[in-house]
């Protein structure tokens, strides 16, 4: 199998517990310090174990240069784990005060500072509606671009201030809604990482990767993404490559919410190659 997202290796554990010395299991991520850390929790499990810091979207080249030709699962658990969001040198959360990074990836090089401080007002409006699905884009754009003229936009924690400045404190009736600025945040992030285009990357690799009654498991965890796995099963279940096994996705139930509020947004979306 190939875990396209390692992080802690959680769910690695879960199903190398049940392979034995024969099979082999594939992590990839990113983050090197993920990397590092799902090494230590997979040290002891009996099959054979491949760690690769690299991007999802690569997932075939990766795959063959291990002499694999053919997966039988492939699972991918986007979105962000919890050491990213409290990790202050990633610069993911308003919660903290942090510097506004948001490169998962150290590699890359544009940072949402850099978005933020450079892009023009329009362009920035278009990113946090096309990613953020935000209704108030225009208006966030403008105030991003006129704050960013008395000093530059650095930290996770102005850019919240910014956005609930043009947006207004939440009032009374909304106040279990979303923080203002989640849906900006989500879009920098998304398109700092290169998010969707990486996902449609790995959706476009599998079918050629899967044997035959392979399964490809993705849990998103905002509608963008979902959409695009969606999208992908149908059309490939309509050409006879996959068969979709969760007509509708798996979600968390109330209990699992209740003991981690982060699953509550997660779908769970499965296909089977035919
Ligand atoms: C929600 S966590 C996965 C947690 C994991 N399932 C576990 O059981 O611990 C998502 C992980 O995906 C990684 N990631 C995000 N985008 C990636 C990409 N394009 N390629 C590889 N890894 C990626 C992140 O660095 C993060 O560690």
């Amino acid at each position: 199998m190939v875990d396209v997202t390692i992080g802690h290796g959680g769910h690695s554990f879960l199903f190398g517990r049940t392979l034995g010395p024969e099979g082999v299991i594939v992590g990839l991520d990113v983050d090197k310090n993920a990397i590092r850390r799902a090494h230590f929790i997979l040290k002891d499990i009996a099959c054979r174990v491949i760690l690769i810091c690299a991007n999802f979207s690569q997932i075939s080249e990766l795959v063959r240069k291990e002499g694999i030709e053919r997966v039988d699962f492939i699972l991918a658990d986007l979105g962000v784990c919890s050491a990213h969001l409290a990790d202050v040198r990633m610069g993911l959360s308003f919660q903290t005060d942090m510097p506004l990074d948001m490169r998962i990836d150290q590699r890359l090089k544009t940072t949402a500072a850099d978005i933020v401080n450079e892009a023009d007002e329009k362009s920035l409006a278009d990113l946090i509606y096309k990613f953020g699905e935000d209704r108030g884009a225009r208006r966030i754009a403008r105030f991003i671009v006129r704050e960013r003229r008395s000093r530059p936009i650095t930290t996770t924690g102005q850019l919240a201030a910014i956005v609930c400045k043009a947006l207004g404190r939440p009032g009374r009736k909304q106040r279990s809604r979303i923080h203002p600025a989640t849906r900006t945040f989500q879009a920098l992030r998304i398109a700092v990482n290169n998010e969707l285009e990486n996902l449609g990357k790995l959706l476009d690799s599998a079918p050629e990767l899967l044997s035959k009654n392979g399964r490809i498991a993705v849990i998103s965890f905002h509608s963008l993404e979902d959409r695009l796995v969606k999208n992908n099963f149908k059309q490939n279940e309509s050409e006879s490559i996959y068969k979709v096994i969760t007509k509708k996705p798996i979600v968390p139930t109330r209990e699992e919410i209740a003991d981690n509020r982060r699953v509550r947004s997660a779908k769970l979306r499965i296909a089977e190659r035919q």
